[in-house]
């Protein structure tokens, strides 16, 4: 049974929706999961190191930036420390054309990090298509 932290931000709901399906998919798939909006503040960093799997979503923001306030300082922070860990990165986008995702991969490969899977963007509110293949990807993560 895989271990799993799920941290997300989200301001209208659409990277949650995501993250909601994510959720589901990792729970039928057996998976041992934290998950944890990342403005409660309950995220346990060492815990999620722990992990096997590491899932992050964000949507874009600023100027293709992840969300600026709690994900930029958590990249900056994790660093290295993100090394050999198996990660998904997933996330809503609107105007742009999810380069903010390109770039968001980028960097967490830069720590050292693996890609548990492809990351996954969403334009605006998910379609069903779209929340039923995060739902697959979750389970899959979970064996
Ligand atoms: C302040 C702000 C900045 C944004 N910047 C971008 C951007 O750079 N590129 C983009 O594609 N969408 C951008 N968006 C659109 C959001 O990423 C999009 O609406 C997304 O679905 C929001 O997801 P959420 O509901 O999880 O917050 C921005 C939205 C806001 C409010």
């Amino acid at each position: 049974m895989a271990k799993v932290t799920l941290v997300y931000w989200s301001g209208t709901g659409n990277t949650e929706s995501m993250a909601k399906a994510v959720q589901k998919g990792l729970k039928e798939g057996g998976a041992e999961l934290d998950f944890i909006d990342i403005e409660d503040g309950s995220l346990n960093k060492e815990k999620m190191l722990a992990c096997d799997i590491i899932c992050f979503g964000s949507p874009a923001c600023g100027s293709e930036q992840i969300n600026e306030d709690y994900f930029e300082p958590l990249m900056e922070e994790l660093g290295d420390k993100l090394s050999g860990k198996n990660v998904f990165l997933f996330g809503s986008f609107g105007h742009g054309d999810g380069e903010f995702m390109d770039t968001w991969k980028e960097q967490v490969l830069g720590f050292g990090a693996k890609m548990a899977h492809e990351p996954v963007i969403a334009e605006e509110e998910p379609e069903d298509d779209m929340l039923e293949k995060l739902t697959e990807i979750g389970k899959k993560l979970a064996k």
